[in-house]
């Protein structure tokens, strides 16, 4: 590699910013297709009657869709927005799995009538949403039920989603959720295939999932004593954490051969057959196969205090370091190999003080037109991208082998005030 250049999937990542501009979103085709690859090795070819559905909501595109599809996966989307982006990228509908806590009518209606394969209910009053739209469109919907576990996982407050005081998903113990379930098992259109549950995001250790398996393997046991059916299908959410500074990042084998080896036992001992297993990943998929192109601008150096190197984006396209106080790296593509002899904090150029990228960098001599990349910005960066200040969403280029192509169009200002009206009387 040349020195002072910064590649990515083989590009340049300095040539990607003279040719698409900044700010710009960068995935990497091949880091993405490795990891549906480990998914397939350490768990579909590993193990029979399961499924990978890949967590639309990390990154999701219609370019995305069709590698997701192309790589053997289901989706797990958790919008109409995502679902009709999946549709009409041609993604076939009963491989569309569609979780929320609050799905909205037309969003069912849309699911049911595309004839989608699982719809995961959130809550108490979904079951008999669905089953009424089910009947006035004569089509029958196979349903699992998310369970919030309890447990508390290792990571941050925001993004943990499996403890019980949680908007997501049904108690175990509640008495409403075994209700709703009989509801499920009797309703002529809703096939009742099982559980799901999702401790949290971003996690490192398998005991959170460990944990909440035995929770819902003692529901299993409680369903078929109460009902005499033996759930078919269990699903462990995602969650699998990435490396974005420092961590050390788990196989995915680490957390699914303790689950599999769990569940393995629990049908021997009682006797039960083996159920389908699906599970969701998204950041582990797209997370680290995405970087964030920036231009350097303004320098501001504080003496003694701190040194502010502006880019051209921030928060609009990566809130998580303001939502989360999530940690980045980054370095100054075209000083790759230069002496990082400068400390500094990278900010974006929103109107809020908290929008920083990255504090105490280190970083050779920062300089205005500089080109600076955030490494591991893939998983809920594009996804979670917003107009604020009335910034433009970034483009979106997919690299492969030193070749670019871009999927998703940056917005101009034509862009930005198309919605607008203007009334008469104004
Ligand atoms: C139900 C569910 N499944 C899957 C995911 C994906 O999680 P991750 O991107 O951490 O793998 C999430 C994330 O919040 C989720 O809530």
């Amino acid at each position: 590699m040349e020195k002072n250049k910064l590649y990515f999937d083989g590009c340049d990542v300095t040539e990607l910013a003279k040719e698409y501009g900044t700010p710009l979103y960068v995935m990497s085709e091949t880091e993405i297709v490795n990891r549906f690859a480990a998914l397939r090795k350490e768990f579909l070819e590993k193990y029979e009657n399961t499924r990978v559905a890949y967590a639309a909501k990390a990154f999701f595109t219609m370019a995305m869709a069709k590698l997701a599809e192309r790589e053997g996966m289901c989706i797990d989307v958790v919008s109409g927005g995502e679902l009709y982006t999946a549709l009409k990228a041609g993604f076939p509908p009963e491989r569309i799995e569609f979780n929320g806590n609050n799905k909205l009518a037309k969003e069912l209606r849309l699911a049911v009538k595309s004839g989608i394969g699982r719809i995961i209910i959130d809550g108490f009053g979904e079951l008999a949403k669905l089953e009424a739209i089910c009947k006035e469109e004569n089509r029958r919907m196979s349903v699992l039920f998310r369970i919030t576990p309890g447990i508390k996982a290792d990571t941050h407050d925001y993004i943990v989603t499996g403890k019980k005081d949680s908007k997501f998903g049904f108690p175990p113990e509640d008495e409403i959720l075994m209700e709703q379930i009989r509801q499920a098992i009797e309703s002529e259109y809703i096939d009742f295939k099982g559980l799901h549950f999702h401790v949290g995001s971003q996690l490192f250790d398998n005991r959170p999932y460990l944990q909440a398996l035995e929770v819902i393997l003692e529901l299993v046991k409680k369903i078929r004593e109460k009902f005499g059916v033996e759930v078919s299908e269990l699903n462990f959410g995602g969650g699998f954490g990435i490396r974005y500074t420092d961590e050390e990042r788990r196989p995915y084998a680490y957390f699914l051969d303790p689950m599999m080896e769990r569940l393995e036992q629990f049908c021997r001992e009682e006797s039960f057959p083996h159920p389908a297993v699906v599970i969701e990943p998204g950041r582990s998929v797209v997370g680290e196969a995405g970087i964030s192109v920036y231009t350097i601008g303004q320098i501001k150096d504080i003496k003694g205090v701190r040194k502010y190197v502006s880019v051209d984006g921030g928060m609009t396209d990566n809130i998580r370091p303001a939502l989360y106080q999530s940690v980045y790296s980054g370095v100054i593509a075209n000083k790759a190999d230069e002496e990082k002899t400068e400390t500094v904090t990278v900010c974006g150029k929103c109107c809020e003080s908290g929008d920083i990228l990255i504090r105490d960098l280190q970083v050779p001599v920062p300089e205005e037109g500089d080109i600076f990349a955030v490494f591991s910005t893939g998983a809920y960066g594009y996804s979670m991208a917003s107009n604020y200040n009335r910034n433009g969403i970034p483009p979106v280029v997919l690299v492969k082998d030193g070749k670019s192509r871009m999927i998703v169009k940056g917005q101009d200002e034509e862009d930005l005030i198309r919605n607008d009206l203007l009334p008469e009387d104004l």
